[in-house]
């Protein structure tokens, strides 16, 4: 409990609690950060257009929200049918696609990324705290009292989060070929090599995923789980050196998942109004 606590507070109702100190700050701005990239991101990926530039004297910029694309949509500029893994928009999703919505590669692809921060610790506190209030915070009374059942019944699905994170690992892969890509004008083989500032935010945007995803309970027990003595030998000492690397990002686990998460909206932002021609991309192409 924070030191300015003392006896106070209201006792009775929702948030009861004897704490004075401020202590639904935290649940309240976390709760208004998440809600804006959440509404953010789902107007983003609703567009279906201004996620790629090829084609402006720049090097191909691809929106995260939008990596991998699966399928082209149609009318897509022609520089992007090279980076779509499965070619045009196939007959059969255009038949199954909801006719109000756009033809959006984002929606494809974005349940890998959200399950694994869905069944993040970190996020699972968030919206225990903020969302659900149970309870909004320490030592403060949650909105319903309610028997603690864990993960269980339809929070069983917490439980995939080991499994997220090699889903993670992958889409962090998948980021940093887009980086490298974003350096040259007119595609690897055979384009030119160039920086833009683009090119610098699309490099950035993975190393922070890697920062958040690496510092991971998960991956902590995958380095040096079941390991009952880090000094025998050369593997265990490796897995000790790596299990301290480990664990200094997850001791800021929380700085890492919002620093992350807002440089991929920043990274969408960037491309989209590059793309649109709002701004121009500083480059040496
Ligand atoms: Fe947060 Fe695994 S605990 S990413």
């Amino acid at each position: 409990m924070n030191e300015d606590s003392g006896v106070g507070g209201h006792t009775s109702g929702l948030g009861a609690t004897q704490r004075t100190d401020r202590w639904w700050i935290e649940p309240l701005w976390t709760a208004l950060g998440f809600l804006a990239f959440v509404v953010y991101s789902n107007w983003a990926a609703f567009q279906g257009e201004h996620f790629w530039i090829g084609e402006q004297g720049v090097g191909g910029y691809l929106s995260p929200f939008y990596s991998p694309v699966l399928f082209y949509p149609d009318g897509a500029a022609e520089s992007l049918h090279a980076h779509a893994w499965l070619g045009e928009w196939p007959t059969w999703l255009k038949s199954i696609w909801p006719p109000f919505m756009p033809q959006s590669p984002a929606w494809l692809i974005l349940a890998g990324p959200m399950s694994f921060r869905a069944t993040c610790y970190y996020y699972r506190k968030f919206y225990y705290r903020s969302l659900f209030l149970a309870p909004p915070g320490c030592a403060v009374g949650p909105a319903k009292q309610k028997k603690y059942r864990g993960e269980t019944a339809l929070l069983l699905f917490q439980n995939l989060h080991r499994y997220t994170w090699y889903i993670a690992v992958c889409f962090i892969a998948i980021l940093s070929w887009d980086a490298f890509v974003s350096f040259w004008e007119g595609g690897v083989v055979g384009g030119n090599f160039g920086v833009g500032v683009g090119s610098i935010v699309l490099t950035i945007n993975p190393i922070l995923l890697g920062m958040y995803t690496f510092g991971c309970h998960s991956c902590r027990h995958l380095v040096a789980g079941k390991l009952n003595c880090f000094s025998c030998g050369l593997v265990p000492k490796a897995r000790h050196s790596l299990w301290q690397k480990v664990t200094n990002l997850n001791e800021n686990h929380m700085f890492w998942a919002w620093v992350s998460m807002v440089w991929v909206g920043l990274t969408d932002v960037y491309v989209r109004l590059v793309s649109m021609g709002v701004i121009n991309d500083l480059n040496t192409w």
